[in-house]
């Protein structure tokens, strides 16, 4: 394990069986569709792409960066684009592949704005859920694992871009992050 991480919360083994899991179910329900896997930049990428490798129904990819900020750490209230999609969502069926649900402004935001944009239907997909964290009126429709609120990083998920690569997701130590 990472020195900077306190414990391992999900292990390797442990994400490939659940991710696994929740994207065969997720599968079923795309069988005659041709949906359009939406990957949220950066923290999305491990979790993108061990998900759509279980899926069976013929996927295109597309990839949004967006932020909630405007450059302070308090919320602008007003979703960035900082990428936009290459791919135009009219009438496609969106699945928004995301790693972590916290206030849920970002999901309720990109949600409206996909179908503001006419996508026929979106479909959210998390890693993990900060239920208790929750600000905006948004559930994911499918979620991997129910998570405190605990410093994660890991599979995708940083702190100050370190950790990403890391193949499990840990617990970060508080002296870590603690008066930086
Ligand atoms: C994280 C995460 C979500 C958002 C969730 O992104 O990937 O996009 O925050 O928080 P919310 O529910 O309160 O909106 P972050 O800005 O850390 O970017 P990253 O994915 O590039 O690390």
């Amino acid at each position: 394990m990472h020195k900077d991480c306190e414990r391992i919360l999900f292990s390797e083994e442990q994400l490939r069986s659940r991710v696994a899991e929740v994207a065969k179910e997720v599968d079923k329900l795309y069988k005659d569709k041709n949906p359009l896997c939406v990957g949220i930049l950066k923290g999305s990428i491990i979790f993108y792409s061990d998900f759509i490798r279980h899926l069976t129904a013929p996927v295109a990819l597309d990839f949004m960066a967006v932020s909630s900020y405007g450059g302070g750490s308090v919320s602008s209230g007003k979703l960035r684009i900082k990428k936009d999609l290459d791919n135009d969502v009219k009438g496609r069926d969106v699945i928004v592949i995301e790693d972590i649900i916290d206030s849920g402004f970002t999901l309720a935001n990109l949600k409206q704005l996909l179908l503001e944009r006419g996508a026929n239907s979106v479909l959210i997909v998390t890693l993990l859920n900060k239920k208790g964290r929750r600000e905006y009126d948004i559930a994911p429709d499918f979620n991997c694992f129910d998570i405190e609120n605990e410093f994660v990083v890991g599979y995708g998920l940083d702190y100050s871009e370190r950790y990403r690569a890391l193949p499990y997701i840990g617990i970060l130590k508080h002296e870590v992050y603690e008066n930086k």
